[in-house]
């Protein structure tokens, strides 16, 4: 199976960014984590990131016929979102949405989530491993799918 791990805006500054809340791993570091991850799942993997929202709404259109599952950290994205959303709908794929932080411990503002309308399952505050315990997550997802 073919899995596509979607961030959103401003994650490519990880490792600099507020490292207290996020963690020290850069994207890079996450990246690596999650395709030595995917090997032994035996899924292939494309990892992405962009922080612009129609650039990842296009991104998830195409996974509908290219990939079999979506893990997303949609980054702000997932609180203001409606594009997304209806992307994520579109593709009939499973998602698994993932935040490094726990959003619940943080602004009001972070705890409402477009994308969880359509998760399968929700990940968050657990840092880099959120990714891994995703991509473990798909293992069942696509095989159910
Ligand atoms: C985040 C949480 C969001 O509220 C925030 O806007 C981010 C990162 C996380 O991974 O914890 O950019 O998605």
């Amino acid at each position: 199976a073919s899995i596509l791990v979607l961030n959103g805006p401003n994650l490519n500054m990880l490792g600099s960014r507020e490292p207290a809340i996020y963690g020290r791993d850069t994207l890079e570091d996450i990246e690596a984590a999650c395709a030595e991850r995917a090997e032994l799942l035996g899924f292939a993997l494309d990892f992405r990131q962009s922080n612009i929202e129609g650039e990842l709404v296009t991104w998830i259109q195409s996974a509908r016929t290219e990939h079999d599952g979506i893990v997303i950290n949609p980054g702000a994205y997932g609180h203001t979102s409606i594009a997304l959303l209806d992307a994520l709908t579109f593709a009939e794929l499973p998602v698994v949405e993932v935040h490094l932080s726990n959003v619940f411990r943080r602004e009001e503002f972070r705890w409402h989530s477009y994308v969880s309308r359509v998760a399968n399952g929700v990940i968050c505050g657990l840092g880099a491993q959120g990714y891994l315990f995703a991509l473990d997550a798909m293992a069942r997802l696509v095989e159910r799918d």
